[in-house]
């Protein structure tokens, strides 16, 4: 199993390009299942959950192919199986969202319930009331859901969201596109993601309107067409560099990195005296001599502070003068990083869904390990700005969601290496 390496204390300075954004990709892929013609996403990321969904939808009989560049064609010309098997499915929430295409597309399918992070219950009741709200009908056994469209196909319906979900947003969107007739979407998500999703099944022939508000309205069609479509940048990726430069210090352009998707956090590192502004190529971070003042933040759905940056903002806060509070509202059980910080000597008190963290004046290297995706790149974070050797181990969770990050951090001048076992 490979580690990541890191000697703390060498500042960032350069520039960072940012990739396309994985929670994007995964359903943009999912999406190739709608037509029988090409797919071309460009912008897109490597990564071992890109894989993974590739793998699932090759089985399905969708040609997956890489390259050139960050390019990926998927053409599902004929679905070959509509089974997802516990075991393509497990690892990742996000091969959940093939169940709503295949339905709408074969008229039937079964698909096993997911995994994914060990980060709460994430349950999928939101995605069958979609599904069932377009004349699914839905059956659970031992595992597995079996969904069945009535004769003639997924009709239009209202779908009513007791809490934005994005994945059952997208979901939604997914299968009402190949509904016939209108599908309204009431407290929707309006994450930047959802608008990626939109205009990728609008190019496809659906027609989507209020992507970005809380209703979506989608006029779905008999049959979409092939698209090239271009993956939207990473926000969780740019917020992760960004406070990756908070807690090193120096001065980074972070290229294609969107401003307007990342506000609230931009303000709260702003009020912890971190410089961050919009620029030609994307956002600038630059933190220079100055002390890192305590600010609390809470996670709330977009346009709130991002539960996926919450890890990298708490271990920035370690090192602030003074107190925060960090509380979690999306997840519950999304403070494994925090026992991993306090190893590094972080000063960090959970009660339930809030942390207290007491800045301390440094942190000390010292092995770690890897829990989640978020909380991996956490550690990573807070081992770029202590004293002496961090070794991250179980670095597969990073895998999962970031692209060459060892390279992109060590040509900005971080003393960064991978090690394999
Ligand atoms: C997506 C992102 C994830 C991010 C999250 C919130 C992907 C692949 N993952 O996850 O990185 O942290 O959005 O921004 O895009 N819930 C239910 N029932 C459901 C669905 C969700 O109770 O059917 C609950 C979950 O348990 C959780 C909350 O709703 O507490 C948020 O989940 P959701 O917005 O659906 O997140 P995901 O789509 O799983």
């Amino acid at each position: 199993m490979d580690r990541i390496v890191i000697q703390g204390g060498a500042k960032l300075n350069g520039s960072i390009s940012i990739s396309g954004a994985k929670n994007s990709a995964l359903k943009l892929m999912a999406a190739a299942l709608l037509t029988d013609e090409p797919v071309v996403l460009t912008r897109m990321p490597r990564l071992a959950d890109s894989r993974f969904m590739g793998h699932l939808l090759a089985r399905l009989g969708v040609s997956v192919e890489e390259g050139p560049g960050p390019e990926m064609t998927l053409h599902a010309g004929r679905i070959a199986d509509t089974y997802a098997p516990y075991d393509l499915v497990r690892k990742m929430r996000a091969t959940f969202n093939v169940l709503g295409p295949l339905v709408a597309r074969e008229g039937r399918a079964k698909v096993s319930l997911p995994g994914g992070c060990a980060i709460g219950a994430r349950p999928v009741d939101l995605h069958l009331k979609a599904l069932e709200a377009l004349g699914a009908q839905i059956e659970l056994s031992e595992g597995y859901v079996e969904a069945t469209a009535p004769k003639g196909g997924l009709v239009g319906g209202e779908i009513e969201l007791p809490f934005a979900s994005v994945g059952a947003t997208e979901h939604a969107m997914l299968a009402a596109s190949l509904a016939r007739g209108e599908s309204v979407i009431d407290n929707a998500a309006r994450e930047p993601e959802i608008g990626d999703l939109a205009d990728c099944l609008a190019a496809m022939g659906a027609e989507v309107e209020g992507a970005g508000t809380s209703t979506i309205r989608i006029q779905g069609r008999e049959r979409l067409s092939g698209v090239r479509h271009q993956v939207v940048a990473d926000r969780i990726e740019t917020a992760t560099y960004a406070l990756a430069v908070a807690a090193a210090g120096g001065d980074v352009e972070l290229e294609g990195g969107r401003w307007e998707h990342n506000k609230v956090l931009w303000r709260a590192m702003s009020d912890a005296g971190v410089t961050v502004e919009p620029s030609d190529a994307g956002v600038r971070v630059a933190r220079n001599g100055s002390q890192i003042v305590g600010t609390d933040i809470e996670t709330q759905p977009f346009p709130g502070f991002p539960t996926d940056a919450q890890a990298q903002f708490m271990a920035v806060m370690t090192m602030a003068e003074g107190t925060s509070v960090i509380r979690e509202t999306i997840f519950e059980n999304r403070f494994m990083h925090a026992p991993e910080l306090t190893r590094l000597g972080a000063d960090i008190a959970v009660h339930g869904n809030e942390a207290i963290v007491r800045g301390v004046k440094s942190l000390k290297g010292a092995p770690v390990m890897a829990t989640d995706l978020r909380a991996s790149v956490s550690l990573v974070i807070a081992g770029l700005a202590a004293e002496g050797e961090t070794v991250v181990n179980r670095v597969y969770h990073l895998d999962r969601g970031f692209e060459r990050l060892e390279e992109k951090l060590s040509k900005c001048g971080a003393q960064i290496r991978r090690e394999s076992e």
